[in-house]
C-alpha cells in the first residue's frame, strides 16, 4: 500500500453534492485497482457551509483543507440567497476566491476537448471542429480585477454611486503564469496563444512584454499574442488554431466558458488550481468548471463527468497518480464511445445515444475502470 493521500471533499451546494458522489465513487475503484491509500473526509462548503457553521467556509472546512494534500471541490453559489447577505459573505467571494488566495493557487489549467463521438454536441459546423478540438486553458487565478483594490462602491450624493475595480499584475505574477503556460505548450503541440488587450489596458502592454520575454526561454514553442476579442471570435471561427491558450484571470474566466460549449457542455469541463510544488505533492483544488445549476439539482439529472475528470487530473496533478488518472480518463471515454448521455450532451438524432442519470453515469465509468 502506498503512501496515504488525504483529500478534503467539498462537495458544496446545487449539484454538488450529487456529482461529488459519483467522482467517489469513481475515485474509490481506482483506489482499488491501483493500491491507492485515499483518505477521503467531507466538508461543508457554500451555502451548506453558512447553514451547517454561519460562514461559505467554516473554519473547520479550512483546517480541513490545511492538513489535506489536495481539495476535490464540488461547486458553489445560489444567487436566489444571495439576497440575505452581505456580498463579501457570499460563497462565490467568501469561499472559492477565499481558497484561491489563502493556498496561493495562482495557476488554473482547463483543458477543453470535444471527442469524436460528440461531434453533434458542439454548437460549431462539422467543418469547423476539423480533426477535433484541444485546447488547454491556462488562466492566472490569483491577480487581476478579481482581487486588486481598491474594490469597492462609493456613495456619490445625491442618489449616485460609483463602483470601483483594480486591474493589477506585477511582473513575477505574470513570469509564474507564463511559466506555467510554456510548460504545458511543451508537453502539447508546442504553440502558446497569449492573449490581452495591449491596445488599451497598461495590465495588457505589460502581460505582453513579460510573457514575450519568459517566451525566450522556451524557443521550441511558438508564441502568439492574440487581443481578447479576436480571441474569442476566433475561438468560433477556427477552434483547431489553439493549443494553449495563456490568459489573464478574468480573460480566462470568459474564455474557458467560451472554449467549454465547443467541448459540447460545461459539463464536461474539469480543472485543476495549482499552487507551488513542495516536496513531491503539488498542492491543489480540482473543480468543475460549470457552476451549481440549482434548476436541476437534486434531480438526478446533472453531468457528473466534469468532476470525474477533476478528480482524475488531482491524481494526476497532485499525486503523480498517472496510470490512475488514465484508467478514469479512458473509462470516461469508453463510457461515450458506449452511448451514455447524461440531457446536456443528449441528441436525439444519435441512434447510439441513451439518456441516462447523475448516478448511472458514475456507475459506468467506475464498471468501466475495473472491467
Ligand atoms: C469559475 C467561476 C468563478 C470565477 C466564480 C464562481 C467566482 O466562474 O471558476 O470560472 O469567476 O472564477
Ligand atoms: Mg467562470
Amino acid at each position: 500500500m502506498s503512501k496515504t493521500l488525504r483529500i478534503a471533499a467539498l462537495a458544496g451546494d446545487g449539484i454538488g453534492p450529487e456529482v461529488m458522489r459519483e467522482a467517489i465513487k469513481v475515485l474509490r475503484v481506482a483506489e482499488k485497482k491501483f493500491a491507492l491509500s485515499l483518505q477521503i473526509t467531507a466538508a461543508a462548503v457554500g451555502w451548506a457551509g453558512i447553514d451547517e457553521a454561519g460562514k461559505a467556509l467554516p473554519d473547520a472546512t479550512l483546517e480541513l483543507c490545511k492538513k489535506s494534500d489536495a481539495i476535490l471541490f464540488g461547486s458553489v453559489g445560489l444567487p436566489d440567497r444571495d439576497p440575505t447577505i452581505p456580498k463579501e459573505e457570499r460563497p462565490e467571494r467568501a469561499a472559492l476566491l477565499r481558497l484561491r488566495k489563502e493556498f496561493s493557487l495562482f495557476a488554473n489549467l482547463r483543458p477543453v476537448r470535444l471527442s469524436r463521438a460528440l461531434a453533434h454536441a458542439c454548437p460549431l459546423q462539422a467543418d469547423r471542429q476539423g480533426d477535433g478540438i484541444d485546447i488547454l486553458v491556462v488562466r492566472e487565478l490569483t491577480g487581476g480585477m478579481y482581487f486588486g483594490q481598491p474594490k469597492k462602491t462609493e456613495d456619490l450624493g445625491d442618489g449616485k454611486r460609483r463602483a470601483i475595480d483594480t486591474m493589477v499584475y506585477t511582473t513575477p505574477e505574470i513570469e509564474r503564469i507564463a511559466h506555467v503556460g510554456f510548460r504545458a505548450a511543451r508537453s502539447r503541440r508546442k504553440r502558446l496563444t497569449s492573449i490581452d488587450k495591449a491596445n488599451v489596458l497598461e495590465n495588457g502592454i505589460l502581460w505582453r512584454e513579460v510573457v514575450t520575454q519568459v517566451g525566450k526561454e522556451y524557443p521550441d514553442v511558438a508564441l502568439e499574442h492574440m487581443f481578447v476579442d479576436n480571441g474569442a471570435m476566433q475561438l468560433m471561427l477556427r477552434p483547431t488554431q489553439f493549443d494553449v491558450m495563456l490568459c489573464e484571470n478574468m480573460f480566462g474566466d470568459i474564455l474557458s466558458d467560451e472554449a467549454a460549449a465547443l467541448a459540447g457542455s460545461l459539463g464536461m469541463l474539469p480543472s485543476a488550481s495549482l499552487g507551488t510544488t513542495s516536496g513531491e505533492l503539488t498542492f491543489g483544488v480540482y473543480e468543475p468548471a460549470g457552476g451549481t445549476a440549482p434548476d436541476i439539482a437534486g434531480k438526478n439529472l446533472a453531468n457528473p463527468l466534469a468532476q470525474i475528470l477533476s478528480a482524475a487530473m488531482m491524481l494526476e496533478f497532485s499525486f503523480g497518480e498517472q496510470k490512475a488518472a488514465t484508467a478514469i480518463h479512458d473509462a470516461v471515454a469508453r463510457v461515450i464511445d458506449d452511448g451514455l448521455r447524461t440531457g446536456d450532451i443528449y441528441s436525439a438524432t444519435d441512434p447510439k445515444a441513451k439518456k441516462v442519470g447523475t448516478q448511472e453515469m458514475g456507475t459506468a465509468v467506475a464498471a468501466a475502470i475495473s472491467g
